[in-house]
């Protein structure tokens, strides 16, 4: 056997195993998300009708219903009437959830936003009257919420001066003082700036610092306008920002097929160090979803230039405050849904 056979049949022997490693990942990726997501609920618009398997499940349709009429109020000029069919969905949602798992925190998240959409549209006399009543019904089935105070969802208003104040104050408060910021002044983000929240970010970790993640920045309204028009969580007020980071990771960083979900923990840990600061350069930021499909990704990448070797993990809206303005209140989940205490011994691994 000549030596150039030898080393062709070497690469085989290595090579099969290993893309075969990376098929069966893949493979079990996939799978994994099919048994435990509810992604098929997108053929039927999001609306159980008893078809999701688990309170979770139904728990997350609740929560984003409710937190895109939530975050619709807080934008600076809601549209009078907007979302009866989230509305009305939600609402069946809720019960659902009520009548199969029982009460839990979300129901009282998204029903006190159904009372701030009800004073919202009172006021721009914009009310339809049965869907208030539709609305107010579902107190009656779910009584537990007649006990509560409805202050879970809202509007939270500030002045620029507080906003940041508190922040610089002490680490909690700059955590607990950073909200997603939707409404934005006129003033230009300078370079400088967003250059100086890059070179911060840069000290998020990596795997083995190997510093995958990557900021494309889309500085001045005319760029983040254009940027802006491939993303679809942004209406109301996409208008306003001054400028977009994209935040990217590079796939070319990485090399086991273990791997193949690193690009976006790397990449979402440095999206959220850059949100932080943005947050203590004293600019408003909100992050954007890149969920989307293959053809929009191309479309985006073939359009500004980010190589396909990246994989986009989001964007980030970016502006100067204005001097008052509302943040949507996003309340967190109680302790008791937050973390869960291990308390049992755990067998040693034997792998
Ligand atoms: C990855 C990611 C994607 C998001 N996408 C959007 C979006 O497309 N549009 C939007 O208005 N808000 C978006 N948000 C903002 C969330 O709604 C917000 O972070 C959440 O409600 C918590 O509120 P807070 O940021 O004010 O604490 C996104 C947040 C994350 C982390």
């Amino acid at each position: 056997m000549t030596a150039s056979l030898k080393s062709t049949i070497k690469f085989y022997l290595n090579f099969v195993p290993t893309y075969l490693a990376l098929y069966r990942q893949v493979l079990y990726d996939w799978h994994r998300f099919k048994k435990y997501s509810s992604y098929s609920m997108s053929i039927f618009f999001l609306q159980s009708n008893g078809r999701v398997k688990t309170a979770e499940q139904l728990s997350a349709l609740v929560q984003a219903d409710a937190h895109k009429i939530e975050k619709a109020l807080a934008i600076t000029n809601p549209r009078p009437g907007f979302g009866v069919a989230v509305v009305k969905r939600l609402r069946k949602n809720m019960l659902e959830y009520y009548h199969r798992f029982n009460f839990n925190s979300r129901l009282e998240i998204a029903y006190s936003t159904l009372l701030k959409y009800i004073d919202f549209n009172k006021k721009q006399q914009s009310l339809d009257e049965d869907l208030e009543q539709l609305i107010l019904q579902i107190e009656e089935e779910i009584t537990e919420l007649k006990m509560l105070d409805h202050k879970a969802a809202g509007l939270i208003e500030f002045s620029k001066k507080d906003y940041h104040q508190n922040s610089k104050k002490d680490l909690e408060n700059f955590f607990m003082g950073r909200y997603s910021i939707r409404q934005f002044s006129d003033e230009e983000v300078s370079m400088a700036l967003l250059k100086k929240a890059v070179q911060l970010a840069a000290k998020t970790p990596s795997v083995c610092n190997r510093q995958s993640y990557h900021a494309f920045i889309f500085q001045g309204r005319e760029k983040a306008q254009s940027v802006l028009s491939y993303q679809l969580g942004n209406r109301g007020f996409g208008e306003q920002v001054d400028s977009v980071i994209t935040v990217t990771a590079d796939l070319s960083c990485f090399f086991s097929a273990t791997e193949r979900n690193q690009a976006w923990i790397d990449g979402g840990l440095y999206a959220m160090s850059l949100m932080y600061a943005l947050h203590s350069l004293g600019l408003g930021c909100c992050p954007l979803n890149w969920s989307v499909e293959p053809k929009r990704d191309c479309a985006l990448k073939d359009a500004s230039g980010i190589s396909h070797s990246h994989s986009i993990i989001m964007m980030i809206a970016i502006g100067h405050l204005q001097d008052n303005f509302k943040v949507a209140k996003s309340k967190r989940k109680p302790m008791n849904e937050l973390c869960t205490v291990i308390e049992s011994p755990i067998k040693a691994s034997s792998l």
